[in-house]
């Protein structure tokens, strides 16, 4: 018999699932690319929600790329602000959090020329009208901070497609808002093997399990409307973060994301945090109120924390050594690009 929550389960979901167990069997058939916008500090929102999910993959003994989008900053804004502190950021954070540069591959697309390349016959791969009906480019441009749409902000997917075909990526660990993008992937991924021969792999997404946290105000969380809480913050900051956000009049704390979003995201940062369930955080926080949750939520936050942002101290000493890690990652994703890249100009028939 199905039941209903089967029923609500979509494909993407069910798809993710059974992606798990192939992992579990053979993680070496799989190569996975991902990667983050360098335009502000990582927070406990992609800690959860993905950035741990990495370095899962990683010692499951999958071959990991990691890129730094640098290109993909000037989507919504006309010039990538401090790129170089952001880009060194999120290599603190990745050390921090144990990618391994050993196993992980970690890169940046401006670096890799070759990558860049692809864009243009993958252009040629989709129609504007495609482009177009993104839903998720559609949102951005509803929320951009620019007047005026570039042409990035449409064809960037292709470019995100160049990002996870020029290594043969097959697994793309991704949110929700990313499954449009990958569908645009799987379309160029197809129409060049029908057109010119079987050169790349139809990638999967693989949705995250973890649960949504909210910012501190109780919306979305994110790195540009300072209701998050960074990875690299200290204890103090952590704690008065925490003190500000939004709760309810209930004195009675319960986990009810539909209901009390604020609260019950609060109880879900310590449950993620204890390794608990949040149902049975709630219960034991119960009558001490919106004091007695934040509490146990800074403590459960600054103690889970406390290792990675050690770690962080420990690379931010030595930036010498976290530059090479970048230079050694580009040098790798070069050669995988270079070769790539002569294998689409000969499918292509192209003179060389
Ligand atoms: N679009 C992603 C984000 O905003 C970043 C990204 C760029 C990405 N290229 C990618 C993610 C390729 C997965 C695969 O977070």
């Amino acid at each position: 018999m199905t039941t209903t929550a089967e029923l609500s389960v979509s494909p993407a979901v069910r798809r993710s699932a059974e992606l798990e167990q192939q992992l579990a069997l053979d993680p070496g058939r799989f190569r996975v690319l991902t990667g983050d916008r360098p335009t502000g500090a990582l927070h406990l929102g992609h800690y959860f929600g993905t950035l741990h999910n990495r370095v899962r993959l990683q010692d499951l003994g999958v071959d990991v790329f990691v890129l730094i989008a640098d290109y993909q900053v000037l989507t919504d804004r006309d010039v990538a602000e401090r790129l170089t502190e952001h880009v060194e950021g999120l290599l603190l954070d990745y050390l921090a959090i144990g990618i391994d540069p050993a196993r992980t591959t970690v890169f940046n697309h401006s670096a890799v020329p070759a990558l860049n390349q692809l864009l243009l016959p993958f252009l040629s791969l989709v129609s504007v009208a495609e482009l177009g009906r993104n839903p998720t480019v559609k949102d951005e441009i509803a929320h951009s901070r620019q007047s005026a749409v570039s042409g990035l902000m449409y064809t960037y997917p292709v470019h995100q497609a160049a990002d996870i075909l020029f290594c043969k990526g097959n697994l793309v660990p991704v949110g929700q808002d990313q499954l449009p993008h990958l569908e645009i992937t799987r379309t160029v991924a197809r129409r060049f093997n029908e057109r010119y021969g079987d050169v790349f792999p139809e990638p999967d997404a693989l949705l995250s399990a973890a649960p949504l946290l909210l910012g501190t105000d109780a919306t979305k969380m994110s790195k540009s409307r300072g209701n998050s809480i960074a990875l690299g913050a200290d204890a103090d900051e952590t704690a008065r973060l925490i003190k500000g956000a939004t709760t309810d009049a209930d004195r009675h704390i319960t986990y009810d994301p539909e209901l009390r979003p604020g609260v019950s995201s609060l109880v879900l940062l310590a449950a993620l945090c204890l390794g608990r369930d949040p149902h049975e955080v709630a219960e034991e926080i119960g009558g001490s109120g919106a004091a007695g949750l934040k509490r146990t939520v800074t403590e459960a936050v600054n103690a889970a924390m406390a290792p990675i942002r050690a770690r962080r101290a420990e690379y931010a000493q030595d930036m010498g050594y976290v530059r090479d890690v970048l230079r050694a990652g580009n040098e790798r994703a070069n050669a995988v690009a270079e070769a790539t890249l002569t294998e689409v100009r000969e499918a292509m028939g192209m003179f060389s």
